[in-house]
């Protein structure tokens, strides 16, 4: 087979097969196809596309890339969740013990943060000892005891995707749906999981600006997971402002902990309730996703979700104390209100620009080597619609750097669009795909 004649078949509009995409993958993998080759390959498929069987099969190649990791000792159907990336998206923290309180295992790999979103891990480690990095064993053993367990990622999953996502990020090629969607996707079926369900943010802090681009994204993920035996669900859901109220690493352990003890933002609890049902119902333990939805309620008012928060900080080595009582959670050192200086409605909140202002307060990484500040962030006091006056609180910025609060408080007030009228509703969901 010649890289030359795949490249100009895809140039052509033509349709690749099983076996030039398997010899693709893994000879870029393997090193012996250079970059520029790939690279002119990728462009082809942003100008022509490819169909779903072919996205398909680009999935499964990176996915036998490396690593799969064997969940097969786990009892149960293993239903993984994702999201395309939000700001102050807490969902996963109050998801995953709910769905575990219920009997199902969640064998979680998250990562850290970077840029301008959160990530789970760094989340975690607000709790004092709290640790990602335990053992294969200890994690399936985790996993069957207790139903939850979340690690770092330390096998080598799809490094194909690795590989091709950094080529793309330099050659433009990012932007085609076959190739984010089969990137998304190779690395949770290389995960383990038997079920996913998907978060597609669409909004200014997302990867999907407009409902057409966000549908059409679910749309090809739900199907490569038909395709390949993993059924999937996708929500749409905005991403026009930051989710609750929190964005900072302890500051949404406690918005998870709140969420938990049934007095958290509607929004994000809402958000949960959707991803979470239709999980249970993709893990089997209810009929329909109003049941599941029921179950998890319960769950809440019962207790016993935040009961398993507590038995899964405990199991990995963290402080279960600061989850009875958030005030043992980092802290910083000063808390400044940031007051509107018009009045009005509030018709939109930059997410990105929130989550940059929550970076530069040390709450994320601009660069893999920077540490983080846990304490530090911004909990919003105003959300889309809500009426402020001159004056009224419209965030609290949590600092432990004096010198950083003024540029920040400037960043928060352009970050609020305030209107005179009160804007139409924006949903929440926008749909679910399936
Ligand atoms: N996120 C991914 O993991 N891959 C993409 O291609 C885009 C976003
Ligand atoms: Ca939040």
């Amino acid at each position: 087979m010649k890289m030359t004649d795949i490249i100009s078949k895809k140039r052509e509009g033509m349709e690749l097969t099983t076996e030039e995409i398997n010899f693709v993958v893994e000879n870029y993998t393997r090193g012996s196809i250079p970059d520029y080759q790939v690279s002119a390959l990728l462009m082809a498929i942003c100008f022509q596309k490819m169909n779903m069987r072919e996205t398909s099969d680009l999935t499964m190649a990176m996915v036998n890339s490396g690593d799969i990791l064997d969940l097969s000792n786990i009892e149960g159907i293993k239903v993984d969740k994702h999201s395309t990336g939000g700001v102050g998206d807490t969902t996963t923290l109050v998801l995953t013990p709910m769905v575990a309180a219920l009997g199902i295992p969640v064998a979680k790999m998250s990562g850290r943060g970077l840029g301008h979103t959160g990530g789970t891990i760094d989340k975690l480690e607000s709790f004092e000892g709290f640790s990602v990095e335990i053992s294969e064993e200890q994690f399936m053993s985790n996993v069957n005891n207790n139903k939850i367990a979340i690690m770092g990622q330390t096998a080598d999953l799809a490094p194909a995707d690795k590989k091709l996502y950094a080529l793309r990020d330099v050659t433009a090629t990012v932007e085609n749906i076959s190739l984010i969607s089969s990137s998304i996707m190779s690395k949770k079926i290389a995960a383990g999981a038997n079920a996913i369900v998907l978060d597609v943010k669409i909004g200014d802090g997302a990867f999907m600006k407009s409902f057409e681009s966000a549908k059409e994204l679910a749309e090809a993920m739900v199907s490569i997971g038909k395709n390949v035996n993993r059924n999937t669900v996708a929500v749409i859901s905005d991403m026009d402002q930051p989710l609750g109220l929190a964005v900072g690493n302890a500051l949404e352990i406690k918005e998870a902990i709140d969420t938990l003890n049934g007095a958290g933002p509607k929004d994000l609890l809402e958000l949960c309730l959707t991803l979470g049902s239709n999980m249970v119902v993709l893990a089997r333990k209810a009929e329909t996703v109003e049941d599941a939805r029921q179950m998890l309620l319960k769950v809440i008012e019962d207790k016993s979700a935040l009961n398993k928060l507590k038995e899964f900080v405990a199991s990995q080595g963290g402080n279960p104390e600061q989850v009875e009582n958030t005030e043992l959670l980092p802290k910083a050192k000063y808390v400044v209100e940031v007051k509107s200086e018009e009045e009005g409605y509030v018709s939109k909140i930059d997410s990105e620009h929130i989550g940059l202002i929550a970076m530069e307060l040390g709450a994320g990484r601009a660069t893999k080597e920077d540490t983080i500040d846990l304490a530090v962030g911004i909990v919003l006091n105003k959300k889309r619609g809500d009426k402020v006056s001159k004056g009224e609180t419209l965030a609290y910025i949590h600092a432990n750097d004096e010198s950083k609060i003024k540029r920040a408080e400037k960043s928060i007030i352009e970050s609020y669009h305030i209107a005179k009228e009160k804007s139409e509703d924006i949903p929440l969901i926008y749909g679910v795909i399936k």
